[in-house]
């Protein structure tokens, strides 16, 4: 049984949240998590027109009462544009979705306070993925709910302050009086425990996700997932000022390679175009495009379905803060 500000924020069974995953965090995966007594996410940026993504929010509901949360990047984009932006901010308020999980530019320089005003009339929590102390205390300041402290180790875009988990979340649990939530190196009940003994109210992780029955890429990907082992990503796109953590690949050897001869934006949008990578999760081709997965992938073990996973993580959990209880007196 967990009592934490999450659980109790959300009225959730585990304070265990997926983290925003392009191509992935669909109606399908987001739903079996929130039905499997987490927090699943429907990521935004998976659609294009008001419709598709208030059908998509639907097909969550179908799937369960539960709650979920909407991932909203706000990082430059060809495809999704200011546009884009606040229309998934009018849908979720209209939608009253439960929160919103936010990355990237902070919603006040991002879309502007008017979407931090809708989203609290609307009672949708909303939380800032950070990599720094700075930017936990700006999100609290301009009245996010809670922050996601994401340290190097996550798969995606790590801030490149290049602080660890381990360190970031003591620090902002320190700097802001908001909930805070440990992401990066997150997979399983130790890890959950970790992060709680550090002070945050509950976890984020996205990589374990994929090796499950129920994610939405091909069987290639969630069994690569299981060889390959914590050195195995590497990091990318400092050149063009957004770094990256994916799966170390051929590919991600030919982007380091144009990026290290001087090579431009225009030279690597083949190579990082997000239909590529769409391409990839379906044809489980780990070569062909960059996978953006955390360190975490070095505690993946098995494909299990969501709600073993969720099971599991929480009775180890249990189990490791009793082991750690029992080495002090
Ligand atoms: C396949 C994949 C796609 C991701 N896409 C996004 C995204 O679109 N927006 C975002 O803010 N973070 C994205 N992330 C980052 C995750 O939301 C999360 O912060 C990170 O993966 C946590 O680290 P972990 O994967 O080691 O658990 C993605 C992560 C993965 C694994």
């Amino acid at each position: 049984m967990f009592k934490t500000k999450i659980t109790e924020m959300f009225g959730v069974k585990y304070p265990i949240i997926c983290g925003a995953m392009m191509w992935l965090s669909i109606p399908s995966l987001c739903g079996a998590i929130s039905k499997a007594g987490g927090m699943g996410n429907l990521t935004a940026g998976n659609y294009e027109t008001e419709d598709e993504f208030r059908a998509a929010i639907n097909e969550v509901r179908n799937i369960t009462d539960n709650p979920f949360i909407v991932g909203i990047t706000i990082l430059p984009s060809l495809r999704i544009t200011p546009e884009h932006h606040a229309m998934y901010v009018k849908v979720c308020t209209e939608e009253k979705v439960a929160g919103v999980e936010i990355s990237g530019a902070p919603l006040d320089k991002g879309i502007g306070m008017d979407a931090i005003e809708a989203f609290k009339k609307a009672g949708v929590k909303m939380f800032h993925k950070v990599g720094a102390v700075r930017h936990a205390v700006h999100a609290q300041k301009v009245g996010y709910d809670g922050v996601y402290a994401a340290g190097i180790e996550e798969g995606g875009h790590p801030l490149n302050d290049d602080v660890t988990t381990m360190v970031l979340t003591p620090r902002i649990v320190d700097s802001v009086d908001i909930p805070v939530v440990s992401v990066g190196g997150i997979a399983d009940g130790r890890s959950v425990a970790a992060a709680l003994t550090l002070g945050a109210e509950g976890v984020m992780m996205a990589s374990r996700f994929i090796s499950t029955v129920e994610c939405p890429c091909h069987d290639n990907i969630k069994n690569e997932l299981i060889k390959r082992q914590e050195f195995d990503t590497t990091m990318f796109g400092h050149s063009i000022g957004l770094q990256g953590r994916a799966l170390k690949s051929k590919v991600i050897d030919e982007v380091i390679a144009i990026e290290e001869s001087g090579g431009t934006l225009e030279d690597l949008i083949p190579l990082l175009s997000g239909l590529r990578i769409k391409e990839a999760w379906e044809t489980g081709d780990v070569e062909y495009a960059p996978l953006m997965v955390g360190q975490s992938i070095g505690l993946i073990n098995e494909i299990v379905t969501i709600q073993e996973l969720l099971d599991t993580m929480a009775k180890e959990t249990v189990e490791t803060l009793d082991a750690a209880k029992k080495k002090v007196s």
